[in-house]
């Protein structure tokens, strides 16, 4: 197959979702179509359950097993579709973000009985900030729940997207009784029991034909024609082109346990969602097509086992191909790089590949040389754009509780923060170390793996912020001198070595921000 038509091919998306919206079974039933597991209850494994919260070990134990679940791979109707697993816990949130850097498009799954949940609304912002192309599936429709209209109103108030659907529910819960598929016009019948078999679909252009009375009864064919015409008269027709460029959102609705809708969203999905997209380096835009290789680390997963300490980044390749055992650029170390077992993803195994393409991910083995955000190229000196770092929500100062092995810390910490676990902040003033993290859980996994794998160990002691603001330093002026001589306690370096201003409170970050003005505060660490 040539070049190009490899391109055209592959589909690389998240699923993102509030936690329990039912993403895993999602993404299983995914599988069962793509012919890539057999059974339901194999990607299961894959979540990190509610009673492990305070559990950070077996969350680690359960991201350990993601790491074969961090990318899934199948061949659906010649198309190559690579998901990639955004873990829907919170305090794994920036693992998330950084994962939504590598998809060209992404599947939102909403629970029709809780519609949008806090942890949606966050990833859909980042989404939309992003331009990435969205699908929102509407999952639960078995069970009682919110009405369909109220929920696409909900979905575009509390997510700013403009969508429209291209599925009706006939019925719900108790009632339900299928889906007219407005995108293909046909009905698909819902059996009640259809968890492991794969329905048939029925072709069904005109639903003002008596046929629809017979098959669904009169009072659901009067609703559903209602509805349609509404539908109709309310929405405006899908236009994939306003889906590409992310100014309009497609609706499905279905039930992903009962395996029930998930056909009509496959099907759509891999004619509309885009193959791999160019990406915006600092110097230029690489195209796909491009003959020499590109690509980014967008993840870093560690080996819990203490006898194999390394690590396996994982590369979204952006342009040409990725060979095995050919020498490539790690721009950021200027040094040339062989690797000789990259890494593919194949549904929930992992094996040596010779090629790769854009858009699929490849895993190489790291002893130390990638953090979050690097580049490799055939030699071309490109540094990918669009790694952000968010504020963390919680800080606390990290103390050395063994002297002599100090060394042994700062190597950790280092290591633990090209991983992207945590950020870092010196203070400007006294030079302590600062670690902010998004969940209070990171705190524990730091302390841990600090001990095992570096010998080393460390107290916490609290640091009250209420969010760190990355300064644009550019405007070296009176009021920019000012500020950092009032604010100095409050300063601090990142990892990359920005500028940060630590505030206290919502309060003085306000009047920060009215006292100088001209100082430019942002909430993440990129500037575009
Ligand atoms: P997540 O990855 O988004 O966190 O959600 P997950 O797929 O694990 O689903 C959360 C719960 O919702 C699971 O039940 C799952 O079986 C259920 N679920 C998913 N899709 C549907 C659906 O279409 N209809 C109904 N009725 N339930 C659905 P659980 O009891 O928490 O877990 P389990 O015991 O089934 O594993």
């Amino acid at each position: 197959m040539s070049f190009e038509k490899e391109i055209a091919r592959r589909r690389t998306f998240g699923i993102i979702s509030h936690p329990d919206a039912g993403k895993t079974t999602l993404t299983e039933k995914l599988l069962l179509f793509g012919g890539a597991i057999q059974e339901a209850g194999a990607v299961k494994n894959n979540k990190i359950k509610k009673t492990a919260t305070s559990d950070f070990m077996e969350i680690e134990r359960q991201r350990g097993i993601s790491v074969a679940t961090s990318v899934l791979a199948f061949i659906y109707k010649d198309k190559k579709i690579n998901i990639l697993d955004t873990p829907g816990h919170k305090d794994f949130a920036e693992d998330t973000f950084r994962t939504l850097t590598a998809v060209d498009s992404v599947i939102v799954v909403i629970d029709v009985a809780k519609g949008v949940e806090e942890q949606t609304k966050k990833l859909v912002e980042v989404c939309r900030m992003r331009k990435i192309p969205m699908i929102v599936f509407i999952n639960k429709l078995d069970r009682e729940g919110k009405d369909a209209f109220d929920l696409l109103d909900e979905v575009e108030q509390k997510l700013g997207l403009s969508v429209t659907p291209l599925s009706f529910p006939i019925g719900m819960g108790y009632d339900f009784k299928g889906i007219y598929n407005i995108y293909e016009k046909n009905i698909n019948l819902f059996s009640g029991n259809s968890k492991s078999n794969i329905e048939d679909t029925i072709a069904f252009d005109d639903v003002s034909s008596p046929e629809l009375d017979t098959m669904i009864g009169e009072k659901a064919a009067g609703e559903l024609r209602d509805n349609l015409e509404l539908v109709h008269g309310v929405y405006p027709p899908f236009d994939t082109n306003a889906y590409l460029e992310a100014q309009q959102q497609p609706v499905f609705f279905g039930s992903a346990l009962n395996n029930f809708g998930v056909r009509e969203l496959l099907d759509c999905f891999i004619e509309i969602a885009p193959a791999p997209r160019p990406k915006k380096a600092e110097e230029r835009l690489v195209m796909a097509n491009e003959t020499d290789f590109s690509g980014f680390v967008f993840k870093i997963h560690a080996n819990m086992d203490p006898k194999h300490r390394d690590r396996l980044a994982f590369i979204k390749i952006v342009s040409g191909t990725f060979e095995r055992n050919k020498p490539y650029l790690h721009v950021r170390n200027k040094k040339k790089l062989k690797f000789s077992s990259p890494n593919a993803f194949f549904a929930e195994k992992k094996e040596i590949v010779d090629v790769s393409y854009p858009g699929d991910i490849v895993g190489l083995h790291d002893t130390g040389n990638f953090k979050i955000g690097d580049t490799l190229t055939n030699g071309e000196a490109l540094n990918y754009k669009g790694i952000p770092s968010f504020s963390p929500e919680h800080f606390r100062y990290i103390n050395n509780a063994d002297p002599m092995k100090s060394k042994q810390l700062y190597k950790g910490i280092d290591q633990l923060m090209d991983e992207g676990v945590a950020q870092l902040f010196t203070l400007e003033l006294n030079g302590r170390k600062v670690i902010g993290t998004v969940g209070a859980l990171q705190y524990e996994v730091i302390q841990y793996r600090l001990e095992h794998e570096y010998g080393a160990k460390c107290t916490y002691e609290n640091f009250p912020v209420h969010k760190a603001c990355w300064v644009d330093a550019e405007a070296d002026n009176d009021e920019f001198r000012e500020f950092k001589r009032v604010k100095q306690k409050f300063l601090a370096i990142d990892k990359r070595g920005q500028l940060v201003f630590l505030a206290d409170s919502q309060f003085s970050l306000q009047m920060t921000q009215q006292k100088y003005p001209t100082v430019k505060l942002r909430f993440t660490s990129e500037f575009e």
